[in-house]
């Protein structure tokens, strides 16, 4: 991904432009950023002619326009000015990064940062145009593509309008926040026979000597030896090593508890014995998405430099039917020493998070903990794809997460937990069962992981709905790292 420079203008002036993007609304309602670049009279001839109707999300693209002052102008249409939702503002950002990605263009001042939806503000809209910006120039670049030769923006430097001084930081943590994206994006699509447990391993080693992040990794034998139970389990069938993958970051002082970041990384699930059905199950290369978003997220640390101790650990491995691969019905015992007794081998997510919760708490003593899961399918059922599930035991904590996925539109929804979910995981024959039946099976997922953050400030991410699109678009989105760099760069006290 070419880095594009993004700076701020509170003044109006073309001449050092190739490209002037501007709002337009439906009914010719005057934006005064149009008056003031002699535009006004223009672009309310070309909506009352109808050759610009100025719908949301329209676009319309005029060379050599005399009134323009530069080479290209760019109409973006945002509809009726009363009924601008974040909704139709994203969707107009969208269409003009698109529009702007088939041009030319190289030097592009926007206009569209000067107006938002009623609900947010100015650090909202510089921070919305400038991921939009950035983002919308990833290429999926991969061997396993053949020759496949992404399409690279002409885009070089792009300044934003803003009505108010000193708003670099959003600029600056929405461009960090669409380099952790397409990082996180880049690894989930990978095919697994690719992104294996030793990628995303190198992966983090890059990281660190990029960032200088202290990147420990720990191998199958030691998580035996240490009484990884339930993750050693899960990786028992398959012969693809599996790796504990920790990552350390020190931006705040040397004895400050760190916030820990867990993340999901089973680089394919089959769902074990307990099969999953053929149909759609390349989809569950995806199944690392939480482990991707953790990588993305440091990434966009290392960028930002926020003054935060920060940690990562991802447990990794494959989830394979084998004969060496644990059956349902047997019982292991996780690090914590707590008993499980695996009645379904596909619920494999909450076996690798539970030691790698308890290991990351023994380990970092942090602060807070937050975990990112493709857990449940029944989190899809719940929420579909627009909200990730949050869970967690306090709720400043999930109150903060929920205000950042507001923020920056990576949003997450609550379920809530109780005793009398928790009471699903009865076993006969352990501490707990690995699953608790068919009803809210995202809760009792979260249950589940409850367990073994008892001592810990805790939430929990369900990204199941989130981290990739099917169908057409099939592909990782790079969610939820927007979110998780927006908590942890405000989170500073
Ligand atoms: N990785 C899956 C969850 C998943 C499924 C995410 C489909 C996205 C799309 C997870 O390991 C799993 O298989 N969960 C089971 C749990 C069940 C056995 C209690 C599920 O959701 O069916
Ligand atoms: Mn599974
Ligand atoms: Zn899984």
């Amino acid at each position: 991904m070419q880095e594009i420079q993004f700076t701020l203008t509170q003044t109006l002036d073309t001449n050092a432009y190739d490209t002037l993007v501007v709002p337009v609304f439906s009914k010719g309602d005057p934006i005064s950023q149009l008056h003031t670049l002699g535009l006004e009279q223009a672009v309310k001839k070309w909506v009352t002619q109808k050759d610009f109707d100025a719908a949301a999300a329209s676009t319309l693209l005029l060379l050599d326009n005399p009134d323009a002052g530069c080479q290209r102008l760019l109409l973006v249409g945002l509809g009726d000015p009363a009924k601008l939702t974040e909704k139709t503002y994203r969707s107009a950002l969208k269409a003009a990064t698109n529009k702007l990605h088939q041009t030319g263009a190289q030097q592009v001042l926007s206009v569209l940062s000067a107006v938002w939806p009623e609900s947010r503000d100015q650090a909202w809209s510089l921070y919305q145009n400038t991921l939009f910006l950035q983002h919308g120039l990833y290429d999926y670049q991969h061997p396993s593509r053949g020759d496949f030769t992404p399409k690279e923006t002409c885009v070089r430097q792009v300044t934003l309008f803003s009505q108010s001084p000193d708003m670099d930081d959003a600029l600056t943590q929405a461009q960090a926040s669409a380099y952790g994206m397409k990082m996180t994006q880049d690894l989930a699509d990978t095919p697994a026979n690719f992104c294996t447990p030793t990628h995303l391993a190198d992966t983090a080693q890059k990281l660190g000597q990029q960032y200088g992040f202290e990147v420990t990794i720990l191998e199958r034998e030691q998580m035996i030896e240490m009484g990884m139970g339930a993750f050693m389990a899960v990786a028992q069938g398959g012969s693809t090593p599996p790796k504990m993958i920790c990552l350390s970051y020190q931006g705040g002082d040397p004895d400050q508890r760190p916030i820990a970041l867990v993340g999901k990384g089973v680089t394919f699930d089959t769902g074990g014995i307990s099969l999953k059905p053929g149909q759609g199950m390349d989809e569950m290369k995806y199944d690392m998405g939480g482990a991707a978003a953790v990588l993305g997220t440091f990434e966009a640390i290392g960028r930002l430099k926020p003054n935060q101790n920060i940690v990562g650990v991802i447990p990794s491995t494959e989830n394979m039917p084998s004969g060496t691969a644990i059956k349902p019905g047997d019982v292991v015992t996780s690090l914590s020493g707590q008993t499980i007794e695996i009645l379904n081998t596909d619920a494999e997510g909450r076996l690798i998070l539970c030691d790698a919760l308890t290991y990351a708490q023994q380990t970092y003593h942090p602060e807070k903990v937050i975990d990112m899961a493709t857990l449940t399918g029944a989190c899809i059922i719940a929420l579909g794809h627009e909200m990730s599930g949050i869970m967690g035991n306090d709720q400043s904590l999930v109150d903060a997460l929920l205000a950042a996925g507001n923020h920056t539109y990576d949003r997450f929804w609550q379920l809530p937990l109780a005793e009398e979910y928790d009471a699903q995981l009865k076993s006969n024959f352990a501490d707990m069962a690995n699953i608790g039946g068919r009803s809210a099976g995202t809760i009792t997922a979260g249950q589940f992981l409850a367990r073994f953050t008892k001592e810990a400030n805790w939430a929990h991410l369900d990204i199941a709905g989130t981290a990739w699109n099917s169908g057409e678009n099939k592909g990782a989105t790079g969610r939820p790292v927007a979110a998780l760099v927006h908590y942890l760069t405000n989170a500073s006290d």
